[in-house]
């Protein structure tokens, strides 16, 4: 699958850097992401995210009908476990994530269909049957995409949800803590999209932007919203406003 797309940088001037300090990288494309990814989970296999337990008691409710999308791990066991009678699809360009999947000790056969698919180029009616998923979970991971590709995967995603189906989202949002420090290492790619120390990319998202995004693919807004939490180090001795956003969309 070649790189289909080069965006230019747009790193912004800075004066008190010269030149040899600005750190440029141009985006490669998806090929490279997913080369980026194989190389993250190699390194950290399922020791870097925490098991995400918090999304049952935001999203609970929608849990109640069978079927549920997307992940490499850490958000469908809790709620494989939770709720036991979900059917799952979950997918991810990474080999390495996939697997890690599989030699889960809570993976199922029975309950968990995980397969390797890039979701920005490939064809998720391949891999499920079309408009036949309830809720399709899209957690960090429309951030791990470039903003061009972004149209692709929610009108993918669209294909395989029921209508009245609905996309639960949540993701890094506008004005994040590490947003800050990717823009003052000039670790820009272009608006609001960087890449980080270890190649892999990063989007902050703001509330008019997700909403629109969805609304042009055809998705109803169900709710949209932005959290802070203020987390202290006190070993490094920082304090982190930390900012995510929580969404919710429907296919009518
Ligand atoms: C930050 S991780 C989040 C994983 C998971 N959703 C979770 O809750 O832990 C982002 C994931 O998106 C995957 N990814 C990025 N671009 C993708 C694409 N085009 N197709 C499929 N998976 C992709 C990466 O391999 C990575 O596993």
């Amino acid at each position: 699958m070649a790189a289909a797309i080069s965006v230019t940088p747009l790193v912004p001037y800075n004066r008190k850097r010269r030149p040899s300090a600005v750190k440029l990288r141009c985006y490669n494309g998806v090929e490279e992401d997913r080369k980026q990814w194989e190389k993250f989970y190699k390194r950290h296999q399922n020791k870097f995210f925490k098991d995400r337990h918090y999304l049952e008691k935001d999203w609970g409710h929608y849990f109640c009908h069978p079927k549920a999308g997307c992940g490499a791990g850490n958000t469908i066991f809790p709620l494989a476990k939770k709720y036991p009678q979900l059917y799952i699809h979950a997918c991810d360009f990474s080999h390495h994530a996939v697997t890690l999947v599989k030699s889960h000790p809570n993976f199922r056969k029975d309950q968990i269909n995980v397969f390797v698919c890039n979701i920005a180029e490939e064809n998720l009616c391949d891999h499920i049957m079309p408009a036949s998923v309830d809720i399709v979970t899209l957690v960090f991971t429309l951030s791990a995409v470039s903003p061009e590709k972004m149209p692709i995967i929610i009108q993918n995603l669209g294909l395989v949800l029921k209508p009245n189906g609905h996309v639960l989202f949540r993701d890094y949002a506008i004005g994040d803590y590490a947003q800050t420090m990717l823009m003052n290492k000039n670790q820009v790619i272009s608006e609001n999209f960087y890449f980080r120390g270890d190649g892999t990319c990063s989007y902050y998202f703001s509330e008019d932007f997700l909403s629109r995004l969805f609304e042009r693919a055809g998705f109803v807004v169900v709710d949209v919203n932005t959290y802070n939490k203020e987390i202290i180090n006190r070993a490094r001795n920082i304090t982190m406003q930390r900012r995510w956003i929580r969404a919710v969309f429907r296919r009518p």
